[in-house]
């Protein structure tokens, strides 16, 4: 994980690395450093902790300069203090260096560069890396972009780096393989950044580097990539960006995450936006149209995914079975990948990814494409790795999500995966024409009814003072409401610590019942449609143990009301698409307790949004 920026360039280059890296905290926020240097001396400053440390701590030393890196960390090799955090400098002091990603192979480096006299002040591989950079300038008498390159192509790993040498005062050289970097080109300068978010507001203009590319970023001229095994040359595909800065602002809400809560209406207009043809009756995704037999032919669709996009998988599964009768299986894409799986040219792998930039998402789409499968990708992140690297795919068009709780991504992902259900529905003969039209005029109803679905707010918020020193919870569902109990669960132990599991409503009797007391909160999705009665006996099962029940229902319901302490309830939709509003409640939850308990609600402990390491 980990974010990096660099800024060369003619303006002040401190506040445009500590502005960027603020937006790139997302990436990891255990510790923080900038090096800026101004042709003569080099300032460097880091801390553990956040940027506003870092901001703070930087006041205290002279700070100039046009160039600048800087990096926020999340901690893989070295606990997170001052020392470890990045940038790190090589020995002689000339070379400084920010990596997001790991070298695997650091400790026989290490050991080489330690026989050749070079100290260590940190346990990072980064520091390993910057040295062994620093050793290859001097043995071959190469200039700093070649040394990088040859020394790349000793290591194993993944990395985004930026690497900038004293004698050099006009280039950083940047180089990629498994983490993401982009290169922001404007008049005179160049920003670099894990992604577009630190240079948005002064540039439009983009190069991502592919994977095994680097680039001597240098003023006056222009970008050059060369591959870092053969170094070929590889002429930059200069793309012109769509993101505005308003969409990475809070906007007037607390957190990024409640305003990303409140964006499903919009975000998910967005999604269909273009593609939902209702008048017409026809559903239009290039991706899908352009491969429709693959998917028509499919022997089965494999959903890889971690984390709330595997909750999305999951809905899939049940639209896709449900809905267009292809077999489905869903995989973490952590376990998929390392256990040999069978895979043939006949099976569709669909890879989620709201980043777009998973390691073990991206890993999983590699191996299946070498045995002959058909990558889709669903992600956010326009002209992330795993959008690069599929097939074909659908964007979700969900605009930037920054709280590292996914929220707006999640019901995006239904969003894309009802369409491509549907699309493939009809394309199969599996629907008639007018409940195909049903579906698409129901859907087109969904924002208005997320909205609604909000409205809940200020009860949610009551019942969340009651429930906020839980330390254990469950939440349950059945059918297409089991993952969205799974994701109702994940969201409350993310960002409020508390324990919660999610079960389907009918296994509660193999095991977790033996949990139910009085003081254990059980959150209950009871919608009339899908299997309500079933779900109603389980309401009594809990409620004869003395269980609190709190059911997210269907507006207008007697029943539950009865038995539950107490009820939020969510517009009337299809089964199929009640997902769509049932999370929006338990989204809400976790936000107030969250807030309640004093939790860091956009940047929880330990966590980070995009996770580019296994
Ligand atoms: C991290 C994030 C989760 C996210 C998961 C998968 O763990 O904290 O919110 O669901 O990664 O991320 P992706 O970008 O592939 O959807």
């Amino acid at each position: 994980m980990c974010g990096i920026v660099g800024y060369i360039g003619h303006r002040d280059a401190f506040p445009i690395v500590i502005k960027g890296l603020q937006r790139l905290e997302y990436r990891g926020y255990d510790s923080a450093g900038i090096a800026l240097f101004d042709g003569n001396s080099i300032n460097l400053s880091k801390t553990k902790g956040k940027v506003e440390d870092l901001k703070k701590k930087s006041k205290e030393i002279s700070v100039a300069g046009t160039l600048g890196i800087g990096h926020t960390r999340w901690a893989t090799h070295g606990v997170p203090n001052d020392v470890n955090s990045h940038p790190h400098y090589s020995n002689s002091g000339d070379l400084v260096i920010i990596h997001n990603g790991i070298i695997e192979n650091y400790e026989s480096i290490k050991q080489a560069l330690i026989n050749r006299g070079y100290t260590f002040k940190s346990d990072t591989d980064t520091e390993v890396l910057i040295n062994l950079i620093e050793e290859v300038q001097k043995t071959e008498g190469v200039k700093l972009g070649k040394a990088v390159q040859i020394a790349l192509n000793q290591v194993v790993g993944a990395y985004a780096i930026a690497v900038f040498d004293k004698k050099k005062p006009d280039e950083i050289v940047v180089a990629k393989l498994g983490s993401p970097l982009a290169i922001g080109v404007g008049e005179d300068e160049f920003f670099i950044a894990s992604d577009a978010s630190p240079f948005i507001e002064f540039t439009n203009n983009a190069v991502y580097l592919e994977d095994e590319e680097m680039a001597i970023v240098r003023l006056g001229k222009e970008i050059k990539l060369r591959k870092i095994k053969n170094d070929a040359v590889a002429y930059p595909n200069i793309l012109e960006l769509q993101m505005n800065l308003e969409e990475i602002e809070k906007g007037g809400y607390d957190h990024f995450m409640l305003k990303e809560i409140y964006e499903q209406p919009r975000a998910i207009m967005d999604t269909y936006r273009g593609r939902l043809l209702a008048d017409q009756g026809i559903i239009r995704m290039a991706g899908i149209d352009q491969n429709i037999e693959k998917f028509v032919n499919a022997n089965r669709i494999i959903i890889v995914a971690c984390g709330t996009s595997w909750h999305a998988g999951l809905v899939a599964e049940y639209i896709f079975e449900d809905l267009a009768r292809i077999p489905v299986e869903v995989e973490y894409a952590s376990e998929f990948r390392y256990r040999n799986p069978v895979i043939t040219d006949k099976d569709v792998l669909i890879a989620i990814s709201q980043s777009g930039e998973t390691a073990d998402t991206l890993a999983a789409i590699k191996l299946a494409k070498e045995k002959g499968a058909f990558v889709f990708g669903v992600c956010n992140v326009v002209g992330s790795s795993i959008a690069r690297e599929s097939d074909a795919g659908a964007y979700t068009h969900a605009g930037p999500e920054i709280g590292v709780a996914s929220t707006k991504a999640f019901t995006t992902q239904i969003t894309v995966l009802t369409l491509i259900a549907l699309k493939l529905a009809k394309e199969k003969g599996e629907f008639s024409g007018s409940k195909f039209h049903e579906y698409l005029t129901e859907l087109e109803t969904i924002p208005a009814k997320v909205e609604k679905a909000l409205k809940s707010n200020d009860l949610v918020e009551t019942v969340a003072e009651v429930y906020k020193d839980s330390t254990n919870c469950l939440y349950l569902g059945r059918g297409y409401n089991f993952p969205v109990a799974l994701e109702g669960a994940l969201k409350l132990k993310e960002i409020s610590y508390i324990h919660a599991e999610g079960y389907p409503a009918a296994e509660m009797k193999h095991g977790p019942i033996a949990l139910i007391d009085e003081q254990m909160p059980v959150f209950v999705i009871a919608t009339k449609k899908g299997h309500y009665e079933k779900v109603v006996s389980n309401i009594q099962e809990i409620k004869s143990r003395k269980g609190k029940i709190i059911a997210i229902v269907t507006e207008g319901d007697e029943q539950v009301k009865e038995l539950a302490d107490h009820v939020i309830e969510i517009p009337e939709t299809l089964e199929s698409l009640t997902p769509l509003l049932t999370t929006i409640p338990l989204q809400l939850l976790s936000y107030h307790i969250a807030v309640m308990r004093n939790c860091n609600v956009d940047q929880p402990r330990n966590l980070a949004k995009s996770v580019t390491v296994e």
